[in-house]
């Protein structure tokens, strides 16, 4: 077993990329503080997790969505039998659909999960991390930080938000023992398509998807190389280089074409 790191703070921890992170976490010698709204599903990372780091994972079943959501985190830090020294800002939901046709309210408590909560439990937090000696925060944010997409464009608008704001922070917080990193996935196998109603693309999803576990490996290996931004996967990275190369007008309207051909009418 590896050297006790600290502990993890890893939000929508109970299935998909955030139980992947988790798990790579705690085989490198970090005990954990779970977090999602699906206690059984934490209670199942709790037994495995712990075979892995010595039985330190600490479970909190919460809606990030709740008024004091904030302050409860905060408690069950508090309450660790060791230093926190990792954030990993994980949780998050798409919605797919022209930004006119899908209620606002939805919208808007999508922008609170993706957006509000990782910068407050963030700023809750932080003090804590800038008093050890090394620690790291994760924020995840997707490919689709990088451009435009018709059909996502509040979930896409969150992701470059993410982006920006994990990068601005990495600077401000440059000469202390705090490194920030963000990564950006491409199409992942998890329960994140059929939440957001994008059933119709699975069949794209599971051509191009890839299993959470090399997407968690590889952003827990950035976060400790101490790297700003890292997209996982070989193809992705081609093609992340190769947008990154052509007009974003036309990488825009093809991946927004793709999308918008398969969205069911309303
Ligand atoms: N899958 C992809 O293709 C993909 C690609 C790029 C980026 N991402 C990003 O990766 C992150 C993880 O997504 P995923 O694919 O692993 O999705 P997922 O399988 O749907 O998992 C989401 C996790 O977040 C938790 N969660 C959702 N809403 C919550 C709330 N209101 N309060 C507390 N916990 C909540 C869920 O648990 P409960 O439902 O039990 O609360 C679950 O554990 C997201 O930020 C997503 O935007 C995903």
């Amino acid at each position: 077993m590896s050297t006790f790191r600290g502990y993890a703070l890893v939000t929508g921890a109970g299935q998909g990329i955030g139980r992947a992170i988790a798990l790579e976490l705690a085989r490198r010698g970090f005990g954990l503080l779970i977090t999602a709204r699906t206690g059984q599903a934490l209670e199942t990372l709790r037994q495995e997790a712990g075979a892995l780091n010595g039985g330190r994972v600490s479970v909190v079943a919460l809606d990030l969505l709740a008024p004091d959501a904030v302050d409860r985190l905060e408690h069950a830090v508090e309450a660790l039998d060791g230093p926190l020294t990792a954030l990993v800002n994980n949780a998050g939901q798409g919605l797919w659909g022209l930004f006119d046709e899908l209620g606002f309210a939805e919208q808007h408590r999508m922008m609170r999960l993706n957006m509000d909560v990782p910068v407050q439990l963030t700023h809750r937090l932080l003090p804590r991390l800038k008093a050890q000696r090394e620690a790291w925060v994760l924020n995840v944010a997707s490919m689709v930080a990088y451009h435009a997409l018709a059909s996502m464009a509040v979930y896409s608008g969150s992701k470059a938000f993410m982006l920006r704001w994990s990068r601005s922070l990495r600077l401000e917080l440059k000469g202390t023992g705090v490194k920030v990193t963000c990564v950006c996935p491409g199409s992942v196998i998890t329960g994140f398509t059929e939440r957001a109603g994008m059933t119709a693309m699975d069949d794209l999803a599971r051509k191009f998807g890839t299993p959470p576990e090399p997407v968690a490996k590889s952003a827990v290996d950035a976060l400790f190389k101490g790297r700003a931004e890292v997209v996982p996967g070989l193809l992705n990275r081609i093609t992340a280089g190769l947008q990154a190369l052509l007009p974003a007008s036309l990488i825009e309207s093809t991946a927004s074409g793709i999308y918008l051909k398969r969205l069911p009418k309303r």
